[in-house]
């Protein structure tokens, strides 16, 4: 199933990259660009990311918790 459908990102798609070690609504917005254009995917694709067990409170970051601030490297395809 398609859940951006600005970026043509499906749920299967999402759901690889959390696999592959993906963590964070940011890193997901980074790799595959969901929810960078109208937005309508962004409680979707956090719900996928709680199904999947990678941010239980659905932002990423536990309540009280600093934010840490990451990085990313863009890796050539
Ligand atoms: S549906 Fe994902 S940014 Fe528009």
């Amino acid at each position: 199933m398609i859940v951006c459908v600005c970026k043509s990102v499906s749920d299967r798609k999402i759901r690889a990259a959390i696999d592959e070690g993906v963590d964070s609504f940011d890193e997901l917005q980074f790799e595959l660009g969901v929810a960078t254009c109208c937005g309508k995917c962004e409680a979707t694709v956090r719900e996928l990311m709680a199904e999947s067990g990678v941010c239980a409170s659905h932002c990423g970051v536990e309540q009280g918790q600093a934010v840490p601030l990451t990085f990313y490297a863009r890796q050539a395809a």
